[in-house]
């Protein structure tokens, strides 16, 4: 692949994102995190508040929990963030609060792995250090025809060994940057448009039309479809929440919900434990896809009879209901 003619593609057609205006390690890795998850145009506005809330390895070292979760709520993998912030917590006691420059030291921080570190160091600090995500693997596949599973790791080594060689002669910033920018916007998963691809002449998947099926992705296991019942219960003083345990949206909070497919079912359990629920109104139904699983909930409004609650549950006044960090799956479901 001709480095220098994508170099040039990037300096001439790149958009000045707000983690493109500084070089400092701390927004570029802030910026690499959201990004791996989240889409460009969803992830702007989350990175200037969350860089405005947190300015810097201190201020994310003593983050409220409720506050970042608050300050992320809607990109999901809240995990990400509350690893940032022991990674931050981890410079602050091993690195005086800098950012470490090494890449031993980088690849050591809670939630980096090799592709963040990669991109810290070829991004923030101009090192030649090769950051593979989805758009590399897909990029270099079509360029030199690699047609094995990627989803296999030692397929990846292969792209990473490619990678490694390209960035030492390249220019390392513009030369991760170029490649994201391609991926996401020429060379593309479906329908790429190679007639605006610069390095459309080096391509071997693109001389034999093959760019389509490149590169091969095993079919991984289906998500899970989960049904629930979810209630809305109302008190004399407010609604219902309980704050989530599960490693999936931990500390988020949420209506009160049961993985059971009968309201019936539900009134019994709760029965038997004291706490008596009246419904009334017809229940509607959302669904919510997450990378594994779907969630289908059937949503109940009722009012609590005597004031009985399960030891989990809270009660909050409306008002502060959108003020928590909640569940977006539940978010939507009284906006
Ligand atoms: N995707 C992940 N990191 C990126 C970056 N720095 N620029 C553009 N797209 C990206």
């Amino acid at each position: 692949m001709n480095t220098k003619k994508l170099e040039s593609w990037y300096l001439e057609h790149h958009v000045a994102y707000p983690f493109r205006q500084t070089n400092h390690p701390y927004h570029i890795w802030v910026s690499e995190i959201m990004l791996q998850q989240t889409q460009m145009d969803t992830v702007i506005p989350y990175y200037e508040r969350f860089i405005q809330l947190f300015p810097d390895i201190a201020s994310l070292a003593v983050a409220h929990d409720d506050l970042l979760k608050k300050t992320v709520e809607g990109i999901g993998y809240y995990r990400r963030f509350k690893l940032m912030k022991q990674a931050a917590i981890h410079m602050m006691e091993k690195h005086d609060g800098v950012f470490p420059t090494l890449y031993e030291d980088v690849i050591k921080l809670p939630g980096i792995g090799t592709y963040t570190a990669g991109a810290i160091m070829s991004i923030a600090y101009g090192k030649p250090y090769s950051a593979v995500d989805g758009n590399v693997i897909r990029i270099i596949s079509r360029q030199y025809l690699l047609d094995q599973d990627m989803r296999q790791e030692k397929h990846k080594r292969l792209i990473n060994g490619i990678n490694q060689q390209l960035i030492m002669h390249a220019n390392p910033k513009d030369y991760t940057q170029a490649l994201m920018d391609l991926g996401r916007t020429i060379c593309k998963p479906k329908h790429p448009q190679c007639e605006l691809c610069p390095v459309a002449e080096t391509c071997q998947a693109y001389a034999s039309s093959r760019q389509e099926q490149l590169p091969f992705l095993s079919k991984l296991n289906q998500t899970k479809s989960l049904s629930y019942i979810v209630l809305i219960i109302h008190t004399r003083t407010g609604i219902v929440l309980r704050k989530r345990t599960e490693s999936l949206l931990e500390g988020m909070y949420e209506y009160p919900q049961f993985e059971y497919d009968s309201i019936q079912a539900v009134i019994d359990l709760l029965d038997q434990q004291g706490v008596i629920i009246d419904l009334y109104d017809e229940p509607v139904s959302f669904k919510h896809v997450f990378t594994h699983q779907t969630w289908h909930m059937h949503v109940y409004s009722c009012r609590l009879i005597g004031n009985k609650l399960l030891d989990d549950w809270q009660v909050y006044r409306i008002e502060n209901i959108k003020k928590l960090p909640m569940a977006i799956a539940h978010r939507k479901i009284r906006g």
